[in-house]
């Protein structure tokens, strides 16, 4: 069974290809000009994706001697993300699929997120619970089977790395935030300042923009810009604020629900002070841990490649006129 697979849904064109069970491509192309504007431009990511698709699907093939017709199935993202990025891979994936008459597969990017795990040797026994932290989405899901899963948690208003980005514009760090925020912690001390958790009436719900306003209110008092010190304090305070209503609503969870393993992922898990939390939480409660490589974490191909093997070998059928959506819908998750 040879699958490709195609992400598009924001600033990373990625193609995939898993044979056999086993990743033999995960081609990521960053768009890392979108530094220049602050942060990403849905025009100009959809013409770069334009540009590079075909070009990575072929050295995807040709990478593994493979032809198109030796595919037999394409996964591509159909949403939630910017529309005309998800227009590209989409109807590249499906047209490619069509012409060549093999099964294609839309695929939810949140999904393609769930179950990264699976690409990791050790992977993730049902039921497990999945924290899904990034620059869109921050939601915590439990997860039943590949067809069943339930949002226990979401935030009410930004994401997790939206937060982590602002917070970086504030404190004119380059973008992409969260890695600058990260670097900065790191030399700061995490009890400087007390930036504080928002409490929620579902006590799985996350807000961010709380804490970044205090953020905010904090740079404005000052009586002069924040020094180097002051920065990196700032940074770890804000980092120790937003990872401990992260894994606050983990621990809740794993006490509450019934479940073997703990996952974390999405371009937020590549924040170390996250991850060594995530970890110890496993730790103490004896649950498995599974925390994807970085190239599983951010967005890319080889999760979507997997997600829509797993659909198809779960004999799901997709509507050829299926269309992509920019914002979140699946049918496999309630909540
Ligand atoms: O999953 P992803 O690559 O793209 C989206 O689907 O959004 O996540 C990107 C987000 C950005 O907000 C970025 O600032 C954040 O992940 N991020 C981090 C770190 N590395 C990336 N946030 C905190 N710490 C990091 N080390
Ligand atoms: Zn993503």
């Amino acid at each position: 069974m040879i699958v490709l697979g195609i992400e598009s849904s924001c600033d990373e064109t990625s193609v995939a290809v898993i044979r056999d069970g086993v990743l033999a491509s995960n081609l990521i192309s960053s768009q890392d000009f979108h530094k220049l504007y602050g942060g990403v431009v849905p025009e100009l990511s959809s013409r770069a994706h334009l540009e590079r698709v075909l070009p990575l699907v072929k050295k995807a093939l040709a990478d593994n001697n493979l032809s198109v017709n030796d595919l037999d199935l394409i996964a591509a993202t159909a949403g939630p993300g910017l529309i005309g990025a998800l227009l590209v891979g989409f109807i590249f994936g499906k047209t490619l699929a069509r012409t060549s008459g093999i099964p294609f597969v839309p695929v939810n990017h949140i999904e393609g997120h769930i179950f990264s795990g699976f690409l990791m040797d050790t992977k993730p026994d049902f039921p497990f619970l999945c924290l899904v932290v990034s620059g869109g989405h921050t939601m915590l899901i439990l997860v039943e089977s590949f067809t069943s899963m339930k949002i226990l948690g979401t935030t009410i208003d930004d994401a997790a790395g939206e937060a982590f980005d602002k917070v970086a514009k504030m404190l004119n760090l380059p973008y992409p935030g969260g890695p600058s925020v990260q670097k900065a912690a790191m030399a700061g001390n995490p009890g400087a300042i007390d930036f504080p958790i928002a409490r929620l009436s579902n006590e799985f719900d996350f807000s961010f923009s709380g804490v970044k306003t205090s953020v905010l209110r904090y740079i404005q008092k000052l009586e002069s810009p924040p020094d180097q010190e002051m920065i990196n304090n700032i940074a770890a305070s804000f980092t120790a604020s937003v990872t401990g209503a992260l894994l606050n609503n983990v621990r809740k969870a794993i006490k509450k629900y019934k479940i073997n393993t703990i996952t974390l992922t999405g371009g937020v898990a590549a924040n170390s002070h996250l991850r060594e939390g995530f970890i110890r939480l496993g730790e103490k409660y004896g649950k498995k841990v599974v925390i994807p490589d970085f190239q599983f974490c951010g967005d890319n191909a080889a999760m979507i490649a997997f997600r829509g093997l797993s659909l198809h070998e779960a004999g799901e059928k997709f509507d050829p006129a299926y269309e992509p959506f920019p914002s979140f819908f699946s049918k496999y998750i309630t909540g």
